[in-house]
């Protein structure tokens, strides 16, 4: 439609049916049923508001939608088309890793791939709207929903929401694209203990050199849509916060989509406390900009009386659904209201081997590889034969235990598999490769008795079983002569409302880790997991730890690829292991302070804990090969640089050990003396490189002024004149380094 016209159409819209563009229903609203992504039965709206309404979210199944967007058009004056909208985090049908996993594999050609796939998936089902990327930066790993991000760097995290927007959007027209949504706006990756929903306290330098730069990066790229954060940032609730939704987001960073509440987030501001009803709720929103009301009854119940009394300008009301049609408009949706007619264009899309080989291709890629004594791959004489024979048998026996052996339920918590057979479990994998010896025994139960999900406490049918199956598993491992542990943390133990006080698996499982470890001490643990976990215990334990995060539907495929050698770790962690709960929030780019302490030494009157070092287990930016990579040291073409000039760094990495591989070139800079405290490191560059054995690459970077800017003491991003360190390794703890002065 042209822009005339749909001017035309918002002039000639009722106050109702404008307010009706802006009330979300949740899908059980329309349909009984669907998926629900919050709390239910909060929507109190009446038969008229409900045939008003512009969008929907959670539902999915092409003929279903159809017969909807016909239902809900026929009832609209203007017959103006619904938006379908669903939160597509880590693929659609074709399961992909969990976004912390993907951000492993520092790869943003693979993102960009994954969400395609998504988008292409979700479109051939009718959806319009996907509510990804979430891109809040993560510190603390006992909030459940560090699954979703991309991890805990700033820079990283903006490659990643660069590539993801790419990905689900391109050409809205085009009709295997859809639109996405950055969120949470803002901050809610850190709330106070870890706890989900929680207030958030930043300074607003570190709100904005942390925490806003991946959001920023999607709208320059140009996401379609922001979602409010349930949090309250420094007091006050982000559905109401007119600084940080228009301020911020809108004026500074330049975002003219669509913004949306989280779930029920407008009238969740009465119990912040900042309003006293839903109509005061949804005045803050109106005034704060929030387009959209998901699933709260403050719009529906509440702004057309808002405006009539002239408590709220109609402008404001015309503004946002001007935002909304324009979305509508952009998807086509007025020229073909209905994208997909029925199931045909699924069938053929849907868990298509294309999607399946990618989906394999990224998880293999995620793994981090954080231990390996020799074990690893598994293969005759070991690392030899990796990557060269790919038939060749593995050495002796090999013994296959745990819950997840088994276990199709390997992927994220916002996935929703209509098929759960289709997931590829661990033994179906190594079964797949044909290979002689192999023996499979589930251990123990997946969670321990008692133990409290988001969906009840787990009850474990017998205790016999157990026993029966910790026997079975124990003669196994001891008439193997490898044993490949599979354990992990539950998907329900994290994602949203996923927070946790502990950082451990189940203790039924690490019982079965010591008892094994007793008969047969060649143990090479894969670990399942949702967030970083203390692993000390367990690395300890194991010759190799191989963690696999929620690898999705070809998980069992990669993991045994991986395992054999068919496929080389790459990953590298986006998110920091910590050695204990106790160090939690903990990550790499954290500040000197001014009693440094060494990370692996304790001192008195320094900083760090009278107990335990400072220093992580496993740090941002590591992961290891199954070959070795040797650094030179780093070399700059300059040691000055005025504005406007560049530095050239540059170092050769070659591949020391007897196999290819590929390894994750880390660039990180500091300023040691500014107007204000500054990171002891930050990324500001990587790249991958694959070297044949023997092989070596000189790998260079490009440093420019831009690159060195912050919050200055006056708040103005600016860099300043001084000494820098430049930092290139294969980890955020590379003590490789070079320095330079920026005149
Ligand atoms: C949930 C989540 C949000 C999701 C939305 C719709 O509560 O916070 O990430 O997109 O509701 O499901």
């Amino acid at each position: 439609m042209t822009q005339d016209k749909l001017k035309e159409l918002l002039q000639d819209m009722s106050l109702e049916e404008k307010v009706g563009q802006m009330i979300q229903l949740p899908a059980d609203v329309l349909t009984g049923g669907g998926l629900v992504t919050g709390p239910t039965g909060t929507t109190q709206l009446t038969d008229e508001q409900v045939g008003m309404a512009g969008s929907v979210l959670g539902i999915e199944g092409a003929e279903k939608i159809c017969e909807l967007q016909k239902r809900q058009m026929e009832k609209q004056p203007h017959h103006i088309p619904m938006l379908f909208m669903l939160d597509v985090i880590n693929g659609f049908e074709t399961i992909f890793p969990i976004p912390l996993a993907l951000g492993c594999t520092f790869s943003p050609e693979m993102a960009e791939e994954a969400c395609a796939a998504a988008a292409k998936e979700a479109t051939s089902d009718g959806l319009h709207v996907t509510f990804s990327p979430m891109l809040d930066l993560v510190r603390d790993a006992r909030w459940g929903r560090v699954m979703e991000s991309p991890g805990e760097d700033p820079y990283l995290n903006s490659e990643m929401a660069r590539a993801m927007v790419r990905g689900y959007q391109g050409d809205l027209h085009a009709k295997d694209k859809m639109a996405a949504c950055l969120k949470h706006f803002a901050g809610y990756g850190a709330p106070d203990g870890g706890r989900d929903y929680d207030n958030v306290e930043l300074s607003e330098r570190t709100l904005m050199e942390d925490y806003l730069p991946a959001y920023e990066a999607a709208v320059k790229a140009g996401c379609r849509l922001a979602m409010t954060s349930f949090n309250t940032l420094n007091r006050i609730p982000s559905s109401g916060n007119k600084w940080l939704m228009r301020k911020i987001l809108r004026e500074k960073m330049g975002f003219d989509g669509v913004v949306i509440s989280d779930y029920s987030a407008v009238e969740e501001m009465v119990f912040h406390g900042i309003a006293a009803d839903a109509r005061e709720a949804a005045k803050l929103a109106v005034e704060a900009g929030v387009d959209i009301d998901m699933v709260s009854n403050a719009y529906a119940g509440h702004l057309t009386e808002l405006v009539r009394s002239g408590e709220v300008p109609e402008k404001l009301v015309d503004e946002a659904v001007w935002r909304i049609l324009q979305l509508k408009n952009d998807l086509g949706l007025f020229e073909e209201p209905l994208r997909v007619v029925d199931s045909s264009e699924a069938e053929k899309v849907l868990l298509c081997g294309d999607f399946r080989q990618k989906a394999r291709e990224t998880a293999a890629a995620s793994f981090v590889l954080l231990k390996n004594e020799g074990v690893l791959p598994l293969r005759e004489d070991g690392r030899k034969n990796s990557g060269a024979e790919k038939n060749a048998a593995p050495t002796g026996s090999i013994a296959w235990i745990g819950p997840y052996v088994d276990n199709h339920e390997i992927y994220g918590a916002w996935s929703f598999p209509r098929n759960k057979e289709e997931i590829v479990t661990v033994k179906q994998g190594v079964e797949a490769k044909g290979l002689p010896g192999m023996a499979f025994a589930q251990g123990c139960y997946l969670m321990d008795k008692g133990c409290a999900t988001k969906y009840g406490q787990i009850t474990n049918p017998s205790d016999e079983q157990a026993d029966l199956w910790m026997e079975e598993a124990l003669r196994l491992a001891e008439s193997s002569d490898q044993v490949v542990l599979c354990l992990g943390e539950h998907k329900d133990l994290s994602g949203e409302a996923g927070s946790r006080t502990s950082l451990g698996i189940p203790e039924g499982q690490m019982e079965l880790l010591r008892k094994v470890r007793q008969v047969n001490p060649n143990i090479v643990t894969v670990l399942f997991c949702g967030r970083p976990l203390a692993v000390g215990e367990i690395a300890e334990l194991s010759r190799a730890l191989l963690v696999v995060w929620m690898p999705g539907t070809e998980g069992g495929n990669a993991i045994a690829d991986v395992l054999f050698g068919d496929r080389i770790p790459q990953g590298k962690l986006s998110m920091t292991f910590p050695r204990s709960l106790g160090q939690v929030p903990v990550y790499y780019n954290h500040f000197p302070t001014g009693r440094p302490n060494p990370p692996h030494e304790i001192h008195l009157f320094r900083n760090g804990y009278l107990d335990q070092v400072t220093a992580p287990l496993y740090p941002f930016g590591y992961g290891l090969s199954y070959t070795e990579f040797a650094y030179s040291e780093v070399k700059l073409d300059r040691r000055e640089m005025k504005a406007g000039e560049r530095i050239t760094a540059s170092v050769t990495v070659t591949n020391t050990g007897d196999i290819s591989g590929v390894e994750t070139v880390q660039l990180y800079l500091r300023d040691p003396s500014a107007s204000v405290a500054r990171p002891v490191r930050s990324l500001k560059g990587f790249r991958k490189v694959t070297l044949a054995p023997g092989e070596s690459r000189e790998v260079r970077f490009v440093i420019e002024e831009p690159m060195l800017r912050f919050y200055d003491i006056h708040m103005d991003y600016v860099s300043e004149p001084g000494r820098f360190e430049v930092y290139i390794g294969g980890s955020s703890d590379t003590e490789n380094r070079a320095e330079f002065v920026l005149g």
